[in-house]
């Protein structure tokens, strides 16, 4: 068992995956870039080398590689980050790939937003070096991941796990019971749910909720122009795993929701969400 976390490799360099490598190369770790798609890997690595130039980190551009081919990305890595979509046969496959691949003492996290590393972890054999490992980005501004345990995460790598993550100056969000939602977004999942419902009530409109969390947490958006940010598609399918996780008819999310995604309104990228935007985008 590596005592100490020096190489990381990231499988999926998407939006998240090329924020974690960026995050980890700029706090001395080398770093292994993988993705399937050469475009994500062209773009991960433009990205990368931007941060790293504009914080003057010209080594750390050095200890970044990028790659195309799995088996040679793995090689030395001591943690490996899955940010592949959100999909868990496609994620089972990858921790069976990595769990081949990678030395025997590579410790193998997910990025998963609504998966419990349980529920992946019959794809390997090392059922005692996994974890979830979830980040929040933009993670400049949010340096915060979640860490949870499988069912026979062993504490060694818990402790290595969260180290590694203090030591990319990020804070340790410690899960200390399996839960859907881990930390944050359990929390975060409770505010959007009241909020939809005073909306699909008609008890408030969005702006006066998005006003009201706004002046009360300081934040520069409420919850309503975030969703519409992510994706009301994403943000709905969301919701919907938690409704589904539950069975609680108090999760399921309004009709009235379901509609505007199904309508194709789904926010910012198409123009129109729960607030109408001036440019239209395709
Ligand atoms: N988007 C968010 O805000 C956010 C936040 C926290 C966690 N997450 C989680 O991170 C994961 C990735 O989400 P994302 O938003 O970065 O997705 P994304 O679509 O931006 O990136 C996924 C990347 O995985 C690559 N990929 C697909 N199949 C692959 C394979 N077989 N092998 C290697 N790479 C493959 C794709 O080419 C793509 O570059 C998901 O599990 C998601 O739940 C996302």
């Amino acid at each position: 068992m590596a005592k100490e976390i020096k190489s990381v490799g990231i499988v999926g360099a998407g939006f998240t995956g090329k924020q974690i490598a960026a995050q980890t190369a700029q706090n001395n770790f080398v770093v292994k870039v993988y993705d399937s798609n050469p475009k994500s890997v062209e773009d991960a690595k433009k990205y990368i080398t931007g941060v790293l130039k504009r914080k003057n980190l010209m080594d750390a551009i050095q200890d970044v590689s990028y790659y195309s081919d799995l088996d040679k990305a793995l090689k030395d890595v001591d943690l490996v980050i899955e940010a592949v979509p959100e999909n868990l046969a496609l994620k089972k496959k990858i921790f069976s790939q990595i769990d081949n691949l990678a030395p025997a003492h590579t410790i193998i996290g997910t990025n998963s937003s609504s998966y419990p590393v349980s529920k992946i972890e019959s794809a390997v054999k090392r059922k005692d070096k996994v974890l979830n490992l979830h980040f929040y980005p933009p993670i400049p501004t949010r340096p915060m991941v979640d860490i949870m345990r499988g069912s026979e995460t062993s504490e060694e790598t818990f402790e290595i796990g969260k180290k590694w993550i203090e030591d990319i100056k990020c804070e340790p969000l410690v899960v200390n019971k399996e839960c859907l939602g881990f930390v944050f977004n359990r929390i975060w999942h409770t505010v959007k749910k009241e909020c939809l419902k005073i909306w699909d009530g008609g008890y408030a409109d969005i702006k006066t909720v998005d006003t009201a969390w706004k002046i009360f947490t300081g934040m520069k958006m409420g919850p309503f122009t975030m969703m519409d940010g992510i994706g009301l598609d994403v943000a709905y399918a969301v919701e919907m795993s938690y409704y589904g996780e539950s069975g609680d008819l108090n999760d399921k999310p309004p009709d009235a929701f379901k509609e505007l995604v199904e309508n194709g309104d789904l926010g910012l990228k198409t123009g129109k969400g729960f607030y109408t935007y001036r440019r239209r985008k395709k």
